[in-house]
């Protein structure tokens, strides 16, 4: 068994990458982290229209900024300059602020290092959009999740409605597929899956068929 073993989870927004991966965390003990949540941190501590600072500024403001991941499983928590991220960057605004960081070159760069100095340590299921193809290439597995829009749209507006943040789904499924477009499309580290990615389709299957599934293929080479 690789030390430290690696999980790769990438795919679109709203497949369902986090509740997976906190769920994979907490069968093989190792800890969770999400790297949308770093891009969403690093638009959030910045703040709105960060993405088009000059180089300069831009670099200064990364340099302010430090995420550490503690504990294991679903109760990981990441910190960004000692203090956890909480629900505050999960609304779909900071989501899109997020999207239009991570096409800066120099973002992806400080994120690469901050991610792998987190990796070099410590066993991971790492999800985002880049995490199989750039970040951990040698991942001992690795998995891309995709779902039609309209049903990653629907899981994201329930996933919304609980953290008591109401959504219009219509207007949410329009945010969501613009998100997508940028990422897909962007020049660095696009959203696709790595060649030797094992890629699930989860439109049609509920997550505990999913959670099954991924669990089979992890036991295969670890357990
Ligand atoms: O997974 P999420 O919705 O929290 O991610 C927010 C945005 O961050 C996403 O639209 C694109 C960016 N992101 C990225 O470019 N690379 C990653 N590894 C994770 C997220």
């Amino acid at each position: 068994m690789p030390v430290p073993f690696i999980i790769t989870l990438d795919g679109p927004a709203g497949v369902g990458k986090s509740s997976l991966a906190k769920r994979l965390a907490d069968r093989f003990e190792i800890a969770y982290l999400d790297t949308g949540a770093m891009f969403r941190g690093t638009a959030w501590k910045l703040g709105e229209g960060s993405w088009e600072w000059s180089e300069e500024r831009l670099k200064e403001g990364l340099d302010s900024l430090e995420f550490a991941l503690s504990g294991s499983g679903s109760n990981s928590v990441l910190s960004l300059n000692g203090i956890p991220l909480t629900d505050e960057i999960r609304t779909e605004t900071v989501g899109m602020w997020a999207s239009n960081m991570a096409r800066i070159p120099a973002v992806r760069e400080y994120q690469k290092i901050a991610q792998r100095g987190i990796g070099h340590t410590t066993s991971l299921i790492a999800e985002g959009r880049d995490m199989g193809t750039v970040i951990f290439p040698q991942a001992a597995c690795k998995f891309f999740l995709d779902a039609d829009l309209e049903e990653r749209a629907h899981r994201r507006f329930l996933q919304l409605q609980e953290m008591g943040k109401p959504a219009d789904l219509a207007e949410l499924t329009e945010q969501i597929r613009v998100r997508d477009e940028q990422d897909r499309n962007r020049k660095v580290a696009p959203l696709r899956p790595a060649e030797d990615a094992i890629i699930v389709d989860t439109t049609r299957l509920d997550i505990h068929g999913v959670f099954e599934r991924l669990v089979e293929e992890v036991k295969k080479i670890y357990d």
